[in-house]
């Protein structure tokens, strides 16, 4: 399932992260795909320790922390830092498929990637190309989202982004591990709760049927976590 999560970014921090990303050290980001992804990767990156990126990267954790749609979506337990990434001049990233174990010694991080994330920099109209296709069950989906739109989507699922024709494409991603490791066990529970949340506008606080539905989210997210 693929979930657009709109407006991670307002429109005045997109400005400011676009504004320091131009200015930013871009590198080619081949070196750190994994040894058949290196084959089909074009795009510029940020290191990992440039301090624009680690500034960018905690201001975008800020915002998932508090954004409650992407936290019940996601029910993410460890997040990869964020990465800056930018097409241009024909760039792309050809099918492959996520990592699955990630490992950041420096962080003492590790996480089982379940969830990939692009959050879009640029709007849509500014490139040509540059669609993140994403392979699902029931046929390929693509991803061109407004600025400060994201997509999470399974990291099982093979994908791609096509050549960027024209302009540039610049987004940020990210990896995380889910409490709910099942991606369809978990998106029955992102039903639910997206349920609950529609059912209680209007009612009491203490509304027992509302509180019913509550208790058996819990008791299900409780049964299915892995922590
Ligand atoms: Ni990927």
């Amino acid at each position: 399932m693929l979930i657009v999560i709109e407006n991670v970014l307002d429109a005045g921090e997109v400005r400011l992260f676009r504004e320091r990303l131009s200015a930013a050290a871009w590198v080619d980001g081949a070196p750190t795909a994994g040894s058949r992804s290196v084959a089909v990767k074009q795009n510029l990156q940020l290191d990992r320790s440039d301090p624009v990126a680690v500034e960018l990267g905690q201001m975008i954790l800020r915002k998932l922390g508090a954004h409650p749609v992407f936290i019940s979506a996601s029910l993410a337990e460890k997040i990869w830092p964020p990465v800056f990434n930018r097409y241009e001049n024909g760039g792309h990233y050809g099918t492959h498929v996520d990592s699955a174990l990630m490992r950041l010694p420096e962080a003492g991080l590790t996480i089982r990637s379940d969830l990939s994330a692009t959050l879009f920099l640029s709007e849509p109209d500014e490139y040509d190309g540059g669609e993140l296709l994403i392979e699902e069950q029931y046929g390929a989906q693509a991803a061109k989202l407004n600025a400060g739109d994201m997509v999470l989507y399974p990291s099982s699922s093979l994908h791609q982004v096509t050549p960027v024709t024209r302009g540039q494409r610049v987004c940020a991603i990210m990896w995380m591990q889910s409490a709910i490791a099942d991606a369809a066990a978990r998106g029955m529970l992102f039903e639910m709760d997206q349920s609950i949340q529609a059912l209680s506008v209007g009612r009491a606080k203490d509304d027992p049927d509302v509180d019913r539905l509550i208790h058996v989210y819990h008791n299900l997210l409780r049964r299915w976590a892995q922590v």
